[in-house]
């Protein structure tokens, strides 16, 4: 196991749409899977797509830690999706905090469906689908987008909401200024 540099925003991986994975059982995925765990756990974030680390292949990671999501009481534990695909569920979407370990020390308030199903394999070659509300829906969106080659900034409506984590810490908003980033 290694662990991986994490591709910046501006470096060209992030912009990328990545490739289908042809044999998700395949040695050489399983130790992508491997470092990118490695490093998703170093780097102390709660999901990791591939191109972050500089391979174009359609593989995310997440969790869902305990207390993580005051609304919905959905703990997921280590994910991991090869070639996934999200259907939004409703037209409603919320806003709420997301942070990014491609856009280290900053934060923004992005718009996402409330409610998704995904589909996907696993590491071990089986169909995965489910249907994710919450943060699960918001982590699971800012992951996938990854793959498409979107940084959660485009998904933003309103950019006067794109700070450094640490002046929301000190002048944000309310409740939100705990609110959940996604990456970091
Ligand atoms: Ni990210």
């Amino acid at each position: 196991m290694a662990i991986l540099k994490i591709a910046k925003m501006g470096h060209p991986a992030l912009r990328a749409p990545s490739a289908e994975v042809a044999d998700p059982t395949a040695p050489e995925i399983r130790r992508l899977i491997d470092d990118m765990l490695e490093t998703m756990i170093d780097a102390d974030g709660a999901g990791l797509a591939a191109p972050q680390v500089h391979v174009p292949l359609q593989v995310v990671m997440f969790h869902v830690p305990e207390g993580r999501d005051e609304d919905v009481l959905d703990v997921v534990p280590l994910t991991v999706l090869i070639n996934p695909v999200v259907e939004p569920l409703t037209d409603e979407r919320s806003v709420d905090w997301e942070g990014c370990l491609s856009v280290p020390g900053m934060m923004g308030a992005v718009p996402r469906y409330t409610e998704i199903r995904y589909r996907a394999m696993t590491p071990g070659g089986e169909r995965i689908e489910r249907i994710a509300e919450g943060f699960h829906a918001r982590v699971v969106q800012h992951e996938c987008d990854h793959l498409d080659g979107f940084l959660y900034p485009q998904r933003m409506e309103d950019l006067s909401l794109l700070m450094f984590s640490d002046q929301l810490r000190y002048h944000g908003e309310g409740d939100d200024k705990d609110a959940a980033d996604v990456d970091e």
